[in-house]
């Protein structure tokens, strides 16, 4: 008998919820909303919510709030958000000390109830958070993930379609590196319907657009006083897809590296092929010197953040 996927969100905060939706709307299997004991009744609410909402759409999927990591056994995908977000004037790297140990409760029991499973990290710092993750449930790094490069390039193509006066549909562009100030948008692949954006817009609108991508989670921050979710929610939800329908979507995430891009033992947003096994390939692209230059800064702020973590 074929039998539904089970997804646990850790974290029913405002992304999680954002993630229960998309899954039950999606119709991507049955969904377990994890948080802690204090916030147990308002996961079991978020969860009650959305069956009814699903009865409106006809949505048969199951979602369940709970504290008890027993109900995310067995689990396919586990989406992780456990952790606080930033507040104005902070920066990803800020919330270390409250999320760091916050992500080894949860890698600790993960390890316990569904070590097998497809985890995409969403906690920031994300680099740092994804990297413990793996190193403490020991899982191989085909099967630990981190969302940042999905979100981020959907930043940057939708400054540039608004300066472009182009559908959203048209821009391809891709943004690699750490999830921080200091991540690379790839100029080289970044396309209106196959024409090299660097025809369509001006070196100064390019550069501006790559600045407020790089402070794009910072800038919805300062006017929300909290962070982005929907963005991150269905940038995640692209990937767990790719996984449970076995895509093979070339994404960029962040990723574990084993000498690609001349990086070991660091996590980094790189481009990847998502399907049915994980990350099944890591894709080396042929940067340009500048890029190049652009990603070792990056790496060495990820490298910086995960030293505290391996410190700690
Ligand atoms: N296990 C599970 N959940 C936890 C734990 C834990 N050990 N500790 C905290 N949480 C829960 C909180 O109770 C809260 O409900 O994580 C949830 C986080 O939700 P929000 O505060 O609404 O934060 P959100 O906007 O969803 O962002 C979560 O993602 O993008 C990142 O920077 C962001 O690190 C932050 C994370």
């Amino acid at each position: 008998m074929p039998t539904r996927s089970k997804i646990a969100l850790v974290g029913a905060g405002n992304i999680g919820g954002e993630l229960a939706a998309l899954c039950v709307q999606k119709q991507l299997g049955d969904v377990v909303l994890y948080d802690i004991a204090p916030k147990e009744n308002f996961a079991k609410g978020k969860a009650l919510d959305l069956e009814q909402n699903s009865v409106v759409h006809g949505w048969d999927a199951r979602v369940t709030g709970t504290s008890n990591w027993a109900d995310c056994a067995g689990a396919d995908v586990v989406i992780i958000t456990a952790g606080v977000p930033r507040k104005p004037g902070q920066s990803r790297d800020d919330l270390i000390a409250i999320n760091l140990p916050i992500i080894r409760d949860v890698a600790d029991n993960a390890k316990k109830h569904c070590p097998d499973a497809f985890f995409i990290v969403i906690s920031n710092p994300l680099d740092a958070m994804v990297y413990e993750l793996k190193r403490r449930i020991g899982a191989p790094r085909e099967k630990v993930v981190g969302m940042a490069g999905v979100l981020d390039s959907a930043r940057f193509q939708l400054f540039l379609a608004r300066a472009a006066g182009v559908s959203v549909k048209d821009v391809r562009a891709m943004v690699l590196g750490g999830h921080g100030d200091d991540m690379v948008p790839l100029l080289s692949a970044t396309t209106i319907d196959g024409v090299p954006v660097t025809q369509l817009l001006a070196k100064d609108v390019i550069d501006a657009i790559i600045e407020r991508t790089r402070k794009g989670g910072g800038e919805i921050v300062g006017l929300m006083g909290t962070s982005a979710y929907y963005a991150p929610a269905s940038s995640a939800i692209a990937m767990a897809e790719a996984y449970l329908r076995d895509q093979k979507r070339l994404l960029p995430a962040a990723a574990y590296l084993d000498g690609e891009y001349g990086y070991s033992d660091l996590y980094m947003g790189v481009p990847v092929i998502i399907g049915g096994k994980g990350v099944e390939k890591i894709v080396e692209l042929n940067l340009s010197a500048d890029e190049k230059a652009m990603l070792a800064k990056s790496a060495a702020s990820v490298q910086a953040i995960v030293d505290v973590v391996k410190k700690g």
